[in-house]
């Protein structure tokens, strides 16, 4: 990764290119990554050893997506990385009051503790809708098509996940989520198992039904 979102597209940026005539359908997320603003979500908090995708692992794939300056990584593992003047964007990625009561389990929102604006100045990307999708106010996401979410219960992006459909059904987009009790990071990869393999076909299922 050398340098910002650019490597990332996301929806919006097919919404929002005139180019672009297809009209979308449905869009799909797979255990998506879907914010770096706060690294301290009760799913990054419980899974931080889980394999595959440990937090410390995870938080060095986000920050590489920015920047390989080291400083941004050890910022984000601190959750100290968003300065004041865009602490305004944590309403978006707040799990106190996003979260479903299961998943929040008694755990504590601490207020983000935040950061210099110089690592902001410097790798703005961090903080870009493009990068972040759950940065995007409501009325973006209203534009949303019909959504599919997958979400892993062993998973530090589980949270992600789950913050997006709250949102995305608060913006008033239909959305089908599968959240799997007993999956972990990039189940569909792995042929051997069969949570696999159950995970895809009801996925393929939802695809031929409402494509
Ligand atoms: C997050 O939500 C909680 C509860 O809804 C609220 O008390 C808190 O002020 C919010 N914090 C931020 C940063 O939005």
């Amino acid at each position: 990764a050398q340098d910002s979102s650019q490597l990332m597209l996301n929806c919006f940026q097919l919404l929002d290119d005139p180019d672009v005539k297809i009209k979308l359908r449905t869009q799909s997320l797979v255990y998506p990554a879907l914010q770096s603003l706060d690294m301290d979500l009760p799913s990054y908090r419980e899974n931080a050893h889980f394999p595959p995708l440990s937090r410390s692992f995870g938080v060095r794939i986000l920050s590489e997506y920015f920047t390989t300056d080291k400083s941004l990584e050890k910022a984000m593992l601190f959750n100290q990385h968003v300065p004041v003047e865009s602490s305004y964007l944590f309403q978006y990625v707040n799990w106190s009051s996003l979260l479903p009561e299961k998943f929040k389990k008694g755990q504590f929102y601490n207020s983000p503790t935040l950061g210099s604006s110089q690592l902001a100045k410097k790798y703005p990307g961090f903080l870009d809708v493009r990068a972040s999708p759950l940065l995007a106010d409501d009325r973006k996401l209203h534009r949303l098509p019909l959504t599919y979410v997958i979400t892993c219960q062993y998973d530090v992006l589980r949270d992600d996940g789950l913050m997006y459909v709250s949102r995305v059904r608060n913006a008033g987009v239909r959305v089908t989520h599968n959240h799997v009790d007993d999956g972990f990071q990039g189940i569909l990869s792995y042929h051997e198992f069969k949570i696999g393999h159950r995970t895809q076909n009801q996925y393929l299922n939802w695809l031929s039904e409402n494509l």
